[in-house]
């Protein structure tokens, strides 16, 4: 079943979707070389905290952290580590979720560390543009495969591809409710998009070929051509004004 949501309930979903932008916000400051991912964590979980929220992941089919962080080749679901240190030249995931209230906002970013290849760049611009061109797709009586074919359209053109193991979803009073939001797809099928409908849309894209691994720690999700990847999630609501962007975050557009 999926739930639509009553103005009331988007205001809500809207203050914990603020929370988790202003986390990413602070996080993204905070990287840089010789940071490690369990300092970002850290950081995280007392931010979220402090909000009077509570850490989604953490606990999640028993998932350790509050924050996803995954570097270079890991695409999603990088657990934070003391030992993992940030050199010059990679690439960061960091993915963030909260409940505040009873309702959850998810939302992700990958950053460059300090200077990146030109390639590498590249692919962090057109993963992130192909998240707002899967927002863009979002219409009152569209379908949800509309979503996935703007994400793979865009990404498909630059040469990258998208990975097809790991789903967008519905949230609202749990993180992971009904729809699957795939990133990849003929448009006009699945679920119809109605108002109140709430979606974390979460396109996983690698440089190289589509296929994952998940490592020996039974979370992390990694290329299997070892190639990069990038990872941007927001959660959107459908409403009669437009798509409204739930985890948008108060920063220049240069700095999304
Ligand atoms: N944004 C991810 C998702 O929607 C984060 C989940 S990590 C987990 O699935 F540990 F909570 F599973
Ligand atoms: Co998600």
């Amino acid at each position: 079943m999926i739930v639509c949501r009553s103005a009331a309930e988007l205001a809500k979903m809207r203050e914990a979707g603020r929370l988790v932008g202003e986390v990413l916000t602070e996080l993204a400051a905070h990287v840089a070389p010789g940071v490690t991912t369990a300092d970002l964590d850290e950081l995280a979980e007392t931010r979220i905290r402090k909000a009077g929220a509570t850490p989604a992941f953490k606990g999640y089919h028993g998932y350790p952290a509050t924050i996803c962080a995954s570097v270079n080749q890991e695409v999603i679901h990088g657990i934070p580590s003391g030992r993992r240190v940030l050199n010059e030249g990679d690439v960061i995931s960091i993915d963030v979720g909260a409940e505040l209230n009873g309702y959850f906002g998810d939302s992700a970013i990958t950053l460059a560390v300090g200077q990146v290849s030109e390639a590498a760049a590249t692919l962090l611009r057109v993963t992130d543009e192909s998240l707002y061109k899967a927002i863009e797709a979002v219409k009152p009586g569209g379908r949800i495969s509309d979503i996935g074919h703007a994400v793979q359209r865009h990404v498909e053109a630059f040469g990258f591809s998208v990975v097809r193991e790991f789903v967008g979803h519905g949230i609202g009073q749990k993180m992971h409710e009904e729809p699957q939001v795939p990133n990849y797809g003929e448009p006009g099928r699945g679920p119809r998009l109605a108002e109140g409908m709430v979606l974390a849309i979460e396109p996983m894209v690698n440089a190289g070929k589509p296929a994952v691994k998940v490592l020996a720690d039974g979370w992390t999700a990694v290329t299997r051509d070892g190639t990069l990847s990038a990872h941007f999630e927001h959660t959107v609501a459908v409403t009669a004004d437009g798509t409204w962007i739930l985890t948008a975050r108060e920063v220049p557009v240069a700095v999304r």
